[in-house]
């Protein structure tokens, strides 16, 4: 009897359905008996060999079979679905309360720090920040500063000259050894009133130790106007330093050499490491030097074509890793680029 056999196809199919762990098992067992080719079809192509009559009677206990059986399996599926989910969960289970990974934020280098807070402070006081070339001609960073070739003030410059051997007329670029040459590049540039701040790297062919690199950094300042004394660069320059170090360090005018400025002078503030005592960080004197500074030579007004009757200006240049030695109490200037992240993680804002 067909009816029999589809009970029992139905009995087998069921307790199959309960066997299938897996969705893939479970995908196997509909082709086995739900199937174009499966075991429920083989069956009912049986269906033609039976009596007309009975024909509609098995086929309605086949049809109630089939869809008893899709139920049944999507009743699985649906279990298997679920139990596969929870164990995906499981696994890959976030625990959102657990601190996040720290990500290496980069900062900021004491050096741009420092700049940063210089060139706003002259900002502050009228100043324009511009920038010039690092690689220099003679001309703008000795002889228009009124250093000509054979002036033994060449000395105070130990130089990296671009192309080795021959005199210094037959290789005429170097590295700039101050960013004085850009006194120079704005007066050509501009005519007065100038007011301009420049920060830069520079260069020297000479020893390192505790207060003296080989590259490292100047803010330099030009003024340029009718009328401006003496009086105007002290100004200038004590406003700076209380900006900079506030109103209770001490600061130190001495009279200087610099060929391009007469009067010539440089500006000292008391070591703030040692409080004036004396230490490594000031060698021993108290104060540590932070700028050259004087009235612009009439020499180098004439070089530009202003005329000394008339225009005055004065000039400053200083070292802000030698600023940033003071402000933070850091006693070797090496440190600056010896590129040692225990040092440097020390400035990050
Ligand atoms: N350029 C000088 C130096 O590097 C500093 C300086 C600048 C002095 C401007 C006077 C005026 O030593």
């Amino acid at each position: 009897m067909i009816t029999t056999e589809l009970e029992q196809l139905r009995a087998e199919a069921l307790a199959s359905l309960e066997q299938a762990e897996t969705l893939d098992a479970l995908r196997e067992w509909r082709v086995t008996y739900l199937g174009r080719r499966g075991r429920l079809t083989q069956v009912l192509r049986q269906l033609g060999t039976i009596p007309p009559e009975e024909r509609p009677r098995v086929g309605a206990v086949a049809n109630r079979i089939k869809d008893e059986l899709e139920a049944a399996y999507e009743a699985r599926e649906a279990v298997l679905k679920e139990a596969a989910l929870a164990v995906t969960l499981a696994a890959e289970r976030v625990d959102v309360t657990l601190p996040g990974r720290p990500v290496d934020l980069g900062g900021y280098h004491p050096t741009t720090l420092v700049l940063r807070e210089i060139t706003s402070a002259f900002a502050e006081l009228g100043f324009q920040v511009v920038e010039g070339p690092e690689v220099e001609w003679d001309y703008y960073n000795f002889e228009a500063l009124n250093i000509p070739r054979d002036h033994p003030a060449r000395d105070m410059w130990n130089s990296f000259w671009l192309t080795p051997g021959g005199t210094e007329a037959e290789r005429p670029m170097l590295l700039r050894t101050h960013t004085s040459p850009m006194q120079i590049r704005v007066m050509e540039k501009f005519r007065p009133p100038i007011r301009v701040v420049v920060p830069g790297r520079c260069y020297r062919y000479e020893a390192t130790d505790a207060t003296h690199e080989s590259m490292f950094y100047q803010f330099e300042g030009l003024a340029v106007d009718e009328g401006l004394t003496f009086a105007d660069l002290k100004g200038t320059l004590y406003a700076f330093a209380r900006m900079l170090f506030g109103p209770e360090r001490r600061v130190r005018f001495r009279c200087d050499y610099f060929p391009f400025v007469e009067p010539g002078c440089d500006m000292s503030i008391d070591c703030s490491h040692c409080g004036g005592q004396g230490c490594r960080v000031c060698g021993g004197s108290g104060w540590i030097e932070i700028m050259g500074a004087g009235m612009v030579h009439p020499q180098v007004l004439r070089n530009v074509g202003l005329d000394p009757d008339r225009y005055q200006g004065f000039a400053f240049g200083g070292g802000p890793e030698r600023v940033a030695m003071l402000k933070y109490g850091i006693e070797d200037i090496r440190h600056f680029y010896a590129n040692d992240l225990r040092f440097l993680r020390q400035f990050r804002w």
